[in-house]
């Protein structure tokens, strides 16, 4: 070697040393990093391994041509003495109470709540927009974007994807007479698909809401005519179908296993002298 051969032999034995020692430092530093540092970056990169959330909702504002702040929006004359009435359920300095109220007749007056008609309300309960915000991307039920004129929201958490036929073949079904997925409104604007959590009716699972309209106990025969009758523009019936043992309500399917016999009269079980 030409750098051995130009060291004297006490320097070389002398740089052999170093060299060993620089070896030892890099071997300590490497149990030191397989030991503390690596199984900490392999754990910080296992927190970000989880799949990514899914919807078909969108929970931030983007400006489009049809929903931005310049969007037209007043509530009409008739709302305006509504807005009055709600509001003066509530006491002096808690008003914003109303906020909800007025968000649900904006979206009664126009079938869906521009950020224009936020802003309407944000003035009208002189609260921040961002409140109004807060509120309106929270709540699922309020549509920031156009619905169409029958807005059909199933549900398809589990009672409803266990309870009857289950939510799937009804969700197909439903796919399949308006030709539409979830998230999607027909071209004649009739019609808008969402998937939706529990309504709170999963004793009569499968169950969905049409507006705001309950529809119970379904089968793919109950959605079929549903569908077809609204689409003829005729009168549906709200409630429990006929397709799952003919209910009321939400009494037990297989007949009431309790309260089977008439109560008893006024003064049953009184002393007689009394
Ligand atoms: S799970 Fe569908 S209404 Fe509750």
């Amino acid at each position: 070697m030409v750098a051995n051969a130009s060291l004297p032999s006490g320097n070389f034995r002398c740089f052999q040393g170093l060299i060993s020692e620089g070896r030892k430092v890099d071997i300590m530093l490497r149990s030191i990093y397989c030991r503390l540092v690596s199984p900490t970056v392999s754990q910080v990169r296992g927190l970000h391994r989880s799949a990514a959330v899914c919807s078909d909702k969108l929970f931030v504002h983007r400006d489009t041509p049809d929903n931005n702040s310049n969007t037209p929006f007043e509530f009409s004359a008739e709302n305006m003495k509504r807005i009055d009435a709600i509001m003066s359920n509530y006491p002096e300095g808690h008003k914003v109470a109303a906020l909800i109220p007025l968000l649900d007749l904006a979206q009664r007056q126009n079938g869906w709540v521009p950020i224009s008609a936020m802003h309407k309300v944000a003035d009208i309960l002189n609260v921040s927009r961002m409140r109004v915000y807060e509120v309106a991307t929270f709540y699922t039920m309020f549509n920031r974007e156009p619905v169409g004129k029958y807005h059909v929201q199933i549900c398809t958490t589990t009672p409803c994807m266990l309870g009857g036929v289950g939510c799937g073949p009804i969700l197909d079904a439903i796919k399949e007479k308006l030709g539409i997925g979830l998230g999607q409104t027909t071209k004649d604007g009739m019609f808008t698909l969402s998937e939706v959590e529990c309504l709170g009716a999963c004793v009569n699972a499968p169950m969905l809401t049409i507006n705001d309209n309950y529809f119970e106990d379904l089968t793919v025969d109950d959605i079929n005519k549903i569908l077809d009758d609204i689409k003829a523009g005729k009168e549906v019936k709200a409630g429990p179908q006929n397709g799952q043992k003919k209910r009321f309500a939400c009494e037990p399917k297989g007949g009431l296993t309790s309260l089977t016999t008439p109560p008893p009269p006024p003064g049953f079980g009184m002393r007689s002298d009394l």
